[in-house]
């Protein structure tokens, strides 16, 4: 039976003896195969002959106190063979004891287990390599991180800086057409005031010759009459100013007081170019913005269109002036016919400096000063088309809701 038990782990295990010192006394078939030493070579040396020397001192010293104390010592163990290469066995030492309880010798029974341990330490290490590598990946994104969050900080601040600069240069447009439409203003200015001058003169006249004549009464009429010319004189220059006065508050208007004043500028002009202007106004609209903004844009419109008639020699010139309620908006369109506007110059006509006519009558600004305005100043929308026979702009302002309540 016991036999039996022998020759089974003896075929089937690395099989060694040693006595009480470490000196082999058996070892199996396996043990030479496995450790690359003949039997001769290992009876009668000590076990250390397959001592690795990466194996520190104190494993053995460990393993050596357990078997000196009856104990079994069970552990894996990595050897040397003769050739040098290392192999590990998953090691039992057993201590056998005579009949006094004495340790007698000592049964090593191994199996083999380098591929399994080589298996694992080749994992082990492909697991550190990966954790590195993970690690470096890591630091690579957060640096990639930081450099793109760096880029686009940049990035912001670019385009704030562009749209600052947009800004300031859209300011400056709109000063530039200020000025531009100044020039036209004072000319108008020059026209309203011929009238009542040429009335003046007239006045003071008359008025001599009543003096003369001794007719107190009719002096005194002539003077109030002459007064009232002065004052109305006052009035446009005071209306100028006030008109050309930068930075007003915005504040509910009435649309319609809106464009008579622009009428009322240009009146003259266009009756001295006999143009024919129809009015349909509702006067209860009101939006919000600065009212004389829109009187500048009106004057634009009715400016351009002054100047396509003389452009295009126009015999019969009209211009219609419609105010009306379209849902929450009030709708101003301004037509004319003078022909229109070439379709190969449609899309450019809001662009700053885009003009057709010769720089001495023209700057380009006219449109674009318009468009900041209605959009800007009135969060509105110009848009324009041919109709007709002529141009057609079409602006749409939102109402306040005071109109919507009262219409
Ligand atoms: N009613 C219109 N009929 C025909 N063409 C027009 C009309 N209104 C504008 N345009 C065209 O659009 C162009 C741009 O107009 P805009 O008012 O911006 O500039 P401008 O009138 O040429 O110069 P500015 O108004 O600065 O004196 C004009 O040069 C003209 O060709
Ligand atoms: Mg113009």
């Amino acid at each position: 039976m016991f036999k039996q038990y022998k020759e089974a782990i003896e075929s089937s295990n690395i099989v060694s003896k040693t006595d009480i010192n470490g000196i082999i006394t058996f070892v199996n078939d396996e043990f030479c195969k496995i450790s690359g030493y003949t039997r001769d070579e290992l009876i009668g040396k000590n076990h250390n002959i397959v001592r690795h020397p990466d194996v520190p001192a104190s494993n053995f010293k460990r393993l050596w106190n357990t078997i000196l104390q009856k104990k079994i010592f069970k552990s894996t163990v990595m050897n040397r063979a003769k050739d040098g290469s290392t192999f590990y066995v998953n090691t039992t030492i057993i201590p056998i004891l005579d009949e006094n309880g004495e340790i007698e010798e000592f049964i090593a029974i191994r199996y083999d287990v380098t591929k399994e341990v080589k298996l694992k330490m080749a994992l082990e290490k492909k697991e550190r390599e990966l954790e590195a590598l993970n690690r470096t990946l890591e630091k690579r994104v957060a640096l990639q991180t930081r450099k793109l969050y760096e880029l686009n900080k940049h990035l912001e601040e670019r385009v704030r800086e562009e749209v600052r600069k947009n800004e300031e240069k859209q300011k400056m447009l709109f000063w530039q057409s200020r000025f531009a439409s100044l020039g036209q203003m004072m000319a108008n200015i020059a026209h309203q005031w011929r009238q009542p001058l040429t009335e003046l003169t007239l006045s003071l006249f008359n008025m001599k010759r009543a003096t003369k004549r001794g007719d107190e009464d009719q002096v005194e009429a002539i003077y109030e009459e002459a007064k009232t010319i002065i004052q109305n004189m006052s009035q446009t220059i005071e209306d100028f100013i006030n008109f050309f006065r930068p930075d007003k508050p915005k504040e509910a208007f009435v649309i319609a007081k809106s464009l008579e004043e622009s009428l009322q500028i240009l009146h003259k002009a266009m009756e001295k170019e006999h143009i024919h202007i129809d009015k349909s106004i509702d006067a209860s609209l009101m939006a919000v913005g600065v009212s004389n903004e829109l009187s500048q844009v009106v004057i634009n419109l009715l400016q351009n269109a002054k100047d396509a008639f003389s452009d295009k020699n126009i015999k019969e010139k009209r211009v219609s002036i419609q105010l009306f309620k379209e849902k929450e908006f009030a709708k101003i369109v301004i037509k004319d016919n003078a022909g229109g506007i070439d379709k190969s110059v449609m899309g450019q006509i809001f662009e700053p400096y885009f003009t057709t006519k010769h720089s001495a009558k023209g700057t380009g600004l006219g449109l674009f000063m318009s468009k900041m305005i209605v959009e800007k100043g009135l969060s509105g929308s110009i848009e324009v088309e041919n109709c007709d026979d002529g141009a057609c702009f079409t602006i749409k302002i939102p109402l306040v809701k005071e109109t919507l309540n009262v219409v």
